[in-house]
């Protein structure tokens, strides 16, 4: 383990003048309901994929939510209260959301619950939540599903209609596309629901899609679907899925001599990808995420120079947005002035704060609508090409 150097605290305390999180306010007086005691740990369960397929998504985003309980605790923690992260791994497993959430809620007595990145675990969890009426905060999953089970479930990032859109323009304005082909995962419902809101406004522009394929979470060989793709003659490839499977895609795909852009989104979003598929390969391929590093603004400074501090790492977008979600919960306690999950819900229902990936301000629907960023690969590295506005 690396020991704090001196920048550590600076860094640190620059993160917390930022004005990202506000003064304790006075214990409440609510009654003992599960997750609503009065006094002891305000405890907050985190449910992330630590293990398996999509571990960087897991590791990144509780990473950014250990920062942000760092900055909480600093900060004298919540209501004058200390607080907890009881954090629980999914493996990347389907199944174990859903009994973790039981457990969170039954045996932890949690506040609130944090999790998943990936919408299909975030699906999961999110109705054991809402049927316990605890609050659910997802970091990062984009299908508009996982907010639609209930009013008990949040999300502090965009949507993947607004994400498909972007897709879709980028594609036909600047990679200039007219045949498009698409390679989906259907077994994951942000692959499928991200196909959709692509393929729709790709269409609606004038754009044809020359042929659908499909693949399943944990295929290793892609030969047989990019073979097909390739007869089609696409001048595009778009490949919603998450980045172990999209690495093989990307790889096997120039092995086949299909030379054509590829590009995807935010699933792509992690170092392995690069690992997996060569940087060579990577070359003429995007996405869209988040949050980049590389962008010019004193909160994302501040918190990309706190999070190398702590983890000797430079923050990515699922780190942000892990981050940011519990911070919106802080927010949301402190303006409850209660742990009481009602009061939590309502106050979460108002969220309004500048995070590190921009202006969260939540809608009626209970989803954010924030700007993207659009990435390619080049020299080996992840390179910033542009913002996206709503
Ligand atoms: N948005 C993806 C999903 O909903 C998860 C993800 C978020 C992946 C951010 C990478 C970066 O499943």
């Amino acid at each position: 383990m690396k020991s704090p150097a001196p920048a550590h605290r600076r860094h640190f305390i620059a993160l917390v003048a930022a004005g990202l999180v506000l003064a304790g306010c006075k214990p409440s007086d609510d009654a003992g309901k599960p997750g609503a005691a009065s006094t002891g740990a305000i405890v907050v369960g985190e449910f992330a994929s630590l293990h398996g397929s999509e571990a960087a998504f897991g590791q990144s985003s509780h990473k950014g939510t250990e920062l942000a309980f760092d900055v909480i605790r600093s900060n004298g923690g919540l209501l004058g209260r200390e607080v907890r992260l009881i954090t629980e791994d999914n493996q990347s497993k389907a199944g174990e959301s859903a009994t973790i959430a039981k457990k969170f809620v039954s045996r932890d007595h949690v506040v609130a619950v944090l999790g998943e990145v990936a919408s299909g675990r975030s699906l999961e969890a999110a109705p054991i939540c809402q049927a316990a009426g605890i609050p659910m905060i997802s970091p990062s999953s984009t299908n508009p599903k996982v907010t639609e089970v209930g009013d008990h479930v949040f999300r502090v990032c965009f949507t993947d209609p607004f994400q498909g859109k972007l897709l879709a323009d980028f594609a036909w304005k600047s990679l200039k596309v007219r045949r498009v082909a698409i390679l989906a995962d259907t077994a994951s419902a942000y692959s499928v629901g991200l196909a959709d809101f692509f393929r729709q406004p790709f269409v609606a522009a004038g754009g044809t899609v020359v042929t659908e394929v499909k693949y399943a979470s944990r295929d290793k060989d892609f030969k047989a679907q990019l073979t097909a793709i390739k007869a089609a003659a696409p001048d595009g490839l778009c490949v919603p899925g998450y980045y172990t499977e999209v690495g093989l895609i990307v790889k096997q795909a120039r092995e086949l001599g299909l030379t054509v852009p590829i590009f995807g989104g935010d699933g792509w979003e992690a170092p392995q990808l690069i690992e997996i598929a060569g940087s060579e390969a990577l070359k003429n391929t995007f996405y869209s995420t988040h949050f980049s590093p590389a962008q010019d603004n004193p909160a994302v400074k501040a918190f990309v120079a706190a999070f190398k501090s702590k983890f000797n790492e430079v923050p990515d977008a699922m780190a942000a947005l892990g981050y940011d979600s519990a911070m919106a919960l802080a927010e949301a306690i402190k303006k409850a002035g209660s742990t009481d999950p009602a009061k939590v819900t309502a106050a979460l229902a108002a969220t309004d704060f500048v995070g590190v990936t921009g202006r969260t301000k939540l809608d009626a629907q209970r989803n954010a609508t924030k700007p993207a960023v659009i990435i390619t690969v080049e020299n080996g590295g992840f390179k910033f090409l542009q913002t996206v506005e709503p």
